[in-house]
């Protein structure tokens, strides 16, 4: 990680936790945290993001969602809209994640139009990218991720409200993690295809997390990575000690 770019440590809570449960994971995680320069954030369920807010009130940890819908409002039933998802405190929002690629078939156009959305509604996106198995071990990792890149970012984006995640799907709740040069190697590469998007200024400024299996044994070797800014978690953010643990590497 580089001093200039402020860590970032989120939990992806995903689809677990009761709404009482989740409100004491996240007393748990501010009675225990390190003491930290890093950005936290939580991403719970949609139905628990009111009264999480009203407990991380006052402490330093954010709140995050973990979905949108890329329209403002209208007949969808069943989704929320960003703006609704932004009065509840959320500051920021997941987006592209592999799981709403692979299980809701969400494509480059819909990710963009729900970070655009996220981010006219004042949020910050956390925006995932990452290759399958077979395309890591077909050796087209890199040209997977500048796709995923290039049909999502474009000059409407505001890159300072947005952050990358580099999640290889292979390396999602399978216990197995990209070794640290792994990911720094999609980390920097990703950041190369910022500065060609954007500008070298902009590509030196976005923060990029990893994400897949990372747990406070793995996450200073992950995190001590020069491109590496910051952690994604799933299973280990569901739990205060192992969440707090990642936290007292960053
Ligand atoms: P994991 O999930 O840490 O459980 O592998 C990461 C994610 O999907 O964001």
């Amino acid at each position: 990680m580089s001093s200039n770019r402020k860590t970032v440590i989120a939990g992806n809570w995903k689809m677990n936790s009761g709404i009482e449960e989740g409100v004491n994971l996240c007393k748990e995680i501010i009675s225990n945290l390190p003491t930290t320069d890093a950005e936290i954030i939580v991403c719970p369920p949609h139905t628990h993001l009111y009264a999480v807010s009203t407990v991380l009130k006052n402490s330093s940890v954010s709140l995050g969602a973990q979905n949108v819908h890329k329209q403002e409002k209208g007949a969808f039933t069943g989704d929320v809209s960003a703006k609704m998802v932004a009065e509840t405190g959320a500051e920021w929002v997941i987006v592209g994640h592999s799981e709403r690629r692979q299980y809701y078939g969400e494509t480059g156009a819909d990710i963009r139009e729900k970070i655009l959305m996220a981010q006219e509604s004042g949020m910050g996106a956390i925006f995932c990218v990452g290759e399958r198995i077979h395309e890591r071990e077909a050796g087209v990792y890199l040209e997977v991720i500048t796709r995923q890149i290039n049909e999502v970012l474009d000059k409407r984006i505001d890159f300072s409200k947005l952050i990358i995640a580099y999640e290889p799907v292979w390396s999602i709740g399978t216990g197995k993690t990209a070794s640290p040069s792994q990911a720094n190697e999609v980390h920097m590469h990703i950041r190369q295809c910022v500065a060609f998007l954007a500008s070298t200024k902009i590509s030196e400024e976005v923060r990029i997390l990893y994400g897949g299996s990372m747990k406070p044994d793995n996450a200073e070797s992950l995190l001590t990575e020069e491109h590496v800014d910051g952690g994604l978690i799933g299973g280990a953010s569901l739990n205060a000690t192992s969440f707090c643990g990642i936290i007292s590497h960053a």
